[in-house]
């Protein structure tokens, strides 16, 4: 007899997610506490009965987006509701729910339920609530121990995974909101986690990516985030773990020695520094030079020599002189970045930059911003240059744009084409690279004698 197939879920749940990784994850687990109400995610907002918009606060332009997407919502509710269609609920929930609620509510009627980051395992209970009592409009806040405790077993969605280990920020760095919206540094228990990996390894997940606003400040467990890497490297069937993101006072001894000796830590660190001068990095509360990360990133590299490097940079911080951003410069042709991100200085309400003098006038926010972009590029080529001839192990992820082609990520988090069997998505195999992109790699699979799914502790002595 065949299987009854699953039932259609009865409310359709649309997602929108802004920002970093870490909303990503959240708003799995959002879809993973809403579902046993009925709700299945859909990817059509105009269908949907209930709307999420998971919001990002870091700066002005990503905060006024949600403004500009509740208009768009408001308009799908009415046309929703002249159809003959069901109420359709509006919750705005991540930072700008947790930094703006009041105003939202105030500057967005179509909002139903305003809700922070800590309170997104009482979601059903608020929901119900405000369709009890339409109108009724709430807003909430918790402590993150609470949520992480009252979630639903996680559903795994595919290879890869996010996992939240450490919330929150005690660093204030003068430019950022993250620590008024998502609070003091918290660390979920090293056994919580290593639950939730062992799910989803069962689940088929081979690779999972730690998260934190200052994840290597993990310290929820012995040994900090290097204890959490072994424990985790133990789980069978998890060949791969990354972290994101770290700050470079963060990255201890242990962290470091860890590297050379886990081959599941992948040798890819998102380490960001933000600027190159020295008088820039006192003024953003940085509490270290750039020779330090200099010296850091030295010790790194004599640990995992093959490590590739990612990074933030700010340009137009107040006070920003062309000297100032030359040294951003240099310090990006010393290290030789793999990729990175960088962004103009936004002014955030309430930061102690956005009332520092200097503010620096936007067309030399773009003129810079365009310099700095132009190198980092130039070395992100250079770094998917320098794979040629190489063979790889790379993890498949999915099928590819083109029939016959299938996806997958490299150690160093490139993505890589090559032509190759459906089969193996889900699976390590080795690719040698026969050409490096802007952003991917090209290559063909390598027939392996010993196996077809190379063992994980190979990857160390392939990646000389
Ligand atoms: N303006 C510009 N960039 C910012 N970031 C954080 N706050 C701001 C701001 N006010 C950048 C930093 C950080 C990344 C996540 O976003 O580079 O590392
Ligand atoms: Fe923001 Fe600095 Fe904390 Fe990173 S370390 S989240 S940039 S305050």
């Amino acid at each position: 007899m065949s299987d009854p197939s699953p039932p259609k879920p009865a409310k359709r749940l649309f997602i929108k997610t802004y920002g970093c990784q870490m909303n990503v994850y959240d708003s799995e687990r959002m879809a993973d506490v809403l579902r046993p109400l009925g709700y299945g995610v859909t990817d059509a907002p105009e269908d949907a009965d209930l709307v999420v918009l998971n919001t990002c606060h870091i700066r002005e332009k990503a905060a006024e987006k949600v403004y500009s997407e509740l208009g768009r919502i408001k308009e799908m509710r009415i046309a929703r509701q002249e159809a003959g269609g069901g109420r359709m609920g509006v919750v705005v929930a991540g930072c700008v729910a947790q930094a703006e609620g009041e105003e939202i509510m105030r500057r967005a009627p179509v909002v139903d339920l305003v809700v922070g980051p800590q309170a997104y395992h009482k979601l059903p209970e608020l929901i119900a609530r405000t369709s009890r009592a339409l109108g009724e409009r709430l807003s909430a806040d918790f402590a993150p121990e609470a949520k992480f405790d009252a979630m639903p077993e996680r559903q795994a969605d595919g290879v890869t995974a996010f996992l939240t280990v450490q919330e929150g920020c005690d660093k204030f760095c003068t430019f950022c909101v993250v620590p008024y919206t998502r609070g003091g540094e918290y660390s979920r228990p090293t056994e919580a986690i290593e639950a939730e990996a062992r799910a989803l390894a069962v689940q088929g997940v081979r690779e999972v990516t730690l998260l934190g606003q200052n994840v290597n400040a993990y310290s929820g467990g012995p040994d900090g985030l290097a204890g959490l890497a072994r424990r985790l490297a133990a789980i069978p069937g998890l060949d791969r773990i990354r972290y994101t993101t770290s700050h470079p006072r963060d990255m201890d001894d242990a962290l470091i020695a860890a590297h050379g000796e886990l081959a599941a830590l992948m040798p890819y660190l998102h380490l960001p520094v933000q600027s190159g001068s020295d008088k820039i990095l006192r003024a953003m509360n940085r509490d270290h030079t750039a020779t330090a990360y200099l010296k850091l990133i030295e010790r790194i590299r004599a640990a995992r020599p093959d490590m590739a490097l990612s990074s933030d940079f700010i340009v137009g911080f107040p006070g920003e002189t062309e000297a100032d951003f030359q040294a951003s410069l240099d310090l990006i042709e010393e290290v030789k970045f793999a990729s990175a991100f960088s962004f103009k200085y936004s002014r955030r309400p309430g930061t102690p930059a956005s009332a520092m003098p200097g503010q620096v006038a936007e067309e030399i926010k773009e003129e810079r911003l365009a310099r700095l972009n132009a190198l980092l590029l130039r070395q992100q080529k250079a770094f998917n240059d320098s794979q040629a001839g190489r063979t790889l192990d790379v993890l498949f992820e999915r099928p590819g744009r083109h029939p016959g082609q299938i996806l997958g990520r490299s150690r160093y988090l490139q993505a890589v084409h090559v032509d190759g069997p459906e089969h193996l998505i889900g699976q390590i195999a080795p690719v040698r690279v026969t050409q490096g992109n802007m952003n991917s790699l090209t290559g063909n699979l390598v027939f392996d004698s010993r196996s077809s799914r190379p063992q994980a502790d190979s990857a160390m002595k392939e990646s000389a």
